[in-house]
Parts: C-alpha cells; sequence; structure tokens
C-alpha cells in the first residue's frame, strides 16, 4: 500500500483531531495534532510571563529553548513541552484564550512548520491542523475541510469541557469559538482557508463514523 500524507484542516471543534486519530488506528499511519503544537509553545510563553501581556520580542527569542514532542502513552497521544507531559495544560481556557494571537505571530509558524515538515519526510501520516493543505504539505495527496456552524461547535466543545469537570459557561465557549475562528481566518500569515483541492465536509449532521467513512472511502481509493 502506498503511504501517502493527509490533511486535515478546518475551524475549531468540528472533530478534526477524533477522526484523524481513527484514521492513523485503522492505517497505521503517524497521527500530529499541530494545535497542540501552538498550544504547548502558547502554554511555554505564559510560564514565563507572569503578566497578560505577551512580549513577541522576548517570545522570538525564546523558541530555541522550546522543545516540543510526541509520545504515545495509554492514555492516548501526549505532548512533552521541554520534557514535561503538559497534555492536559493546552487544553485549559487560560491557553484557549491566548493560542491564536501566539499562533499569528510569524517565527512562531515558521519555528513549528518546519518541524511539521520533518515528521512528515517519511509520508504514512495524517496532521491536522488550520495550514496543513495549504502550507505545511501543499502536496499532500489527500486533502480534507471540515466546517460546520459555531453553535454546534460550541456545544460540542462545550459537553467535552463539563466532561472534563470543567464548568465554563456555553456562551464564553461559543464567543472564544466565534473569536478564535476570527483570529483564525483573518490573520496575514497563513490563515484558515481551504486548500483548492481539499474536499469539504460540512459535519454539522454527520455523526463521527459517518465523517470517518466519508474520509476513508476516498483515502482508499488513493492508497
Ligand atoms: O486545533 P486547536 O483548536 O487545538 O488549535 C489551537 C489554535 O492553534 C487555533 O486557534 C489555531 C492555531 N493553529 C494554527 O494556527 N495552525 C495550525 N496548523 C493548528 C492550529
Amino acid at each position: 500500500m502506498k503511504k501517502i500524507i493527509i490533511a486535515v484542516d478546518g475551524f475549531a471543534a468540528t472533530g478534526k483531531s477524533t477522526v484523524a486519530k481513527k484514521i492513523a488506528a485503522a492505517l497505521h499511519y503517524i497521527y500530529i495534532d499541530t494545535g497542540a503544537m501552538y498550544r504547548a509553545v502558547t502554554y511555554y510563553v505564559q510560564k514565563q510571563n507572569s503578566t497578560e501581556d505577551i512580549d513577541v520580542a522576548q517570545l522570538i527569542d525564546s523558541l530555541p529553548n522550546v522543545n516540543i514532542h510526541f509520545e504515545n502513552g495509554e492514555h492516548g497521544q501526549q505532548i512533552f513541552l521541554n520534557g514535561i507531559n503538559v497534555t492536559n495544560e493546552i487544553r485549559e481556557s487560560k491557553v484557549n484564550n491566548v493560542v491564536s494571537k501566539i499562533a499569528s505571530v510569524e517565527a512562531v509558524r515558521n519555528f513549528l512548520v518546519a518541524q511539521q515538515r520533518s515528521m512528515g519526510k517519511e509520508r504514512g501520516i495524517i496532521m491536522d491542523g488550520r495550514d496543513i493543505g495549504t502550507v505545511v504539505f501543499p502536496e499532500a495527496e489527500c486533502k480534507f475541510f471540515l466546517t460546520a456552524s459555531p453553535e454546534i461547535r460550541a456545544e460540542r466543545r462545550h459537553k467535552e469541557q463539563l466532561e472534563k469537570g470543567n464548568l465554563e459557561s456555553f456562551e464564553a465557549v461559543l464567543e472564544n469559538i466565534i473569536a478564535r475562528d476570527h483570529q483564525d481566518s483573518t490573520r496575514s500569515i497563513n490563515p484558515l482557508r481551504k486548500a483548492d483541492d481539499a474536499i469539504e465536509i460540512e459535519v454539522s449532521t454527520l455523526t463521527i463514523d459517518e465523517v470517518y467513512r466519508l474520509m476513508m472511502d476516498k483515502i482508499q481509493s488513493i492508497v
């Protein structure tokens, strides 16, 4: 079977990572959640700065000190920042509220995109994010772009957060999703955009299994 690169882009909380993980398991592919990498950099910056204000010049200087790696553990894929497991910490609302801002810094994007490209050198990889099909792997053989209304996405994210014991209101989750959509799609560097050759899937009325089936049918027609 041919090993390819699969790019999964789209808006926050469309189920990209759930379905990408399922596809990776079925194909024995490597799965990379690039959003987690932007979140890890954000968490690093927040640890370095006691104030809410982010010093972008200082952030750029400190990037060589940021070491990110993934490991597959008992509880799924774990992300490590300078050797420390930050898988849970990077999902907290403190990170949610600032990550889009950090992801709009050109030096941060260049730093992470270079690492993402090197992870895909051997192919046999499925990567999810916002710019995978447009910037990281414009040559990917298979590209998907997932969309759904902000309300549907906020409902899913809110439910997930409640299950984790995070008591943020639905309104706060929706507000964060709308703000991130805006920032991610209007930033000047590598904005969230569907690649011309990506297959768009509107997931609002579909189950994860239905999205998975649609994507696998397409992938299996290529590999
Ligand atoms: O997928 P996520 O919600 O965990 O992503 C967190 C943030 O990182 C999101 O607001 C946009 C940004 N991001 C990005 O700019 N480029 C990527 N390839 C992945 C995520």
